[in-house]
């Protein structure tokens, strides 16, 4: 059974100044919450109950917002006080995000372990979360790597990490970070929801700096593929991905437009 969630926010969000100056491109709102409020229900309702955000330097706001208000009863439907405790740490250094992976190995502790970015926020189309479903695929694949991606347009595919596929049996070839599109092997991109067993640590660590001379998670996952079954999943539902200007701008007016409560704001802009 998987229980454990780690959800790295070390980013710097340098695509967002002046916006992330002051505050962590994570809490950034959707409406009513901020997204990083969303990625832990998203963990929660997925049935996971012990959750890691990996922080680094500026991101300590992500930390107090976690913490119990006295206001909470007064102003919040959504208690933070019943979620699972939240553990924290930081990245020392912002070395990329398979760096920031690494500083889970002791919270997983051997257990296989989901990944949610940070950045990501998802809408099931289905009965149940993207991550529920992604971890029943994952236990129809004898408990494999397993990562959910979706179609996007051929001019995205140098924002994502693009996977090579056998259709036939949902195995992964190869994964490349954010190719050109001449190069593309797909257009099916990483989403940012990943299941993992320990021994991709053994894979980050040997890891070599790649796109943006970061250390690459999609580079490990590429190197596991070699060596291992890993499967893609196309996720069931709506993938929000807040990790440009453009695209949080969207996926706010999108949840504006969801929003029970505040829906109507729209109507009357002119
Ligand atoms: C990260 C991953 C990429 C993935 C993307 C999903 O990129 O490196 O493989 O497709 O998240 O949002 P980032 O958005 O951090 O540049």
């Amino acid at each position: 059974m998987i229980r454990k969630a780690i959800i790295p926010a070390a980013g710097s969000g340098s695509r967002f100044y002046p916006l992330t100056r002051a505050q962590p491109k994570e809490m950034l709102p959707l409406v009513d919450k901020p997204v990083i409020h969303y990625v832990v229900e998203e963990a929660v309702n997925s049935g996971l109950d012990e959750i890691l955000i990996i922080v680094g330097a500026g991101k300590e706001a992500i930390i107090n917002y976690f913490d119990k208000h006295k206001l909470d009863d007064k102003y919040m439907n959504d208690d933070i006080k019943n979620l699972p405790d939240i553990y924290f740490i930081r990245q020392k250094e912002q070395l990329g995000l398979a760096d920031s992976i690494k500083y889970g190995k002791k919270f997983t502790d051997g257990e296989d372990f989901v990944v949610l970015l940070g950045d990501t926020v998802y809408k099931s189309t289905g009965k149940n979360t993207v991550t529920s479903e992604l971890i029943n695929d994952y236990n129809k694949h004898n408990k494999k790597t397993i990562i959910g991606l979706e179609n996007v347009n051929k001019n995205l595919v140098n924002h994502y990490g693009i996977v090579s596929i056998n259709m036939d049996t949902s195995t992964i070839i190869s994964a490349v970070e954010k190719p050109d599109v001449h190069i593309a092997p797909s257009n099916l991109a990483i989403t940012g929801t990943y299941i993992f067993n320990d021994n991709i640590y053994e894979y980050i660590n040997n890891l070599k700096p790649g796109k943006n001379n970061e250390l690459q998670l999609t580079d490990a996952i590429n190197m596991l593929c070699l060596n291992d079954t890993v499967y893609g999943s196309i996720i069931n539902g709506h993938r929000y991905d807040i990790g440009t200007m453009d695209l949080w701008l969207k996926s706010f007016l999108i949840f504006l437009k969801d929003n029970t409560k505040y829906s109507y704001i729209l109507e009357t802009v002119r």
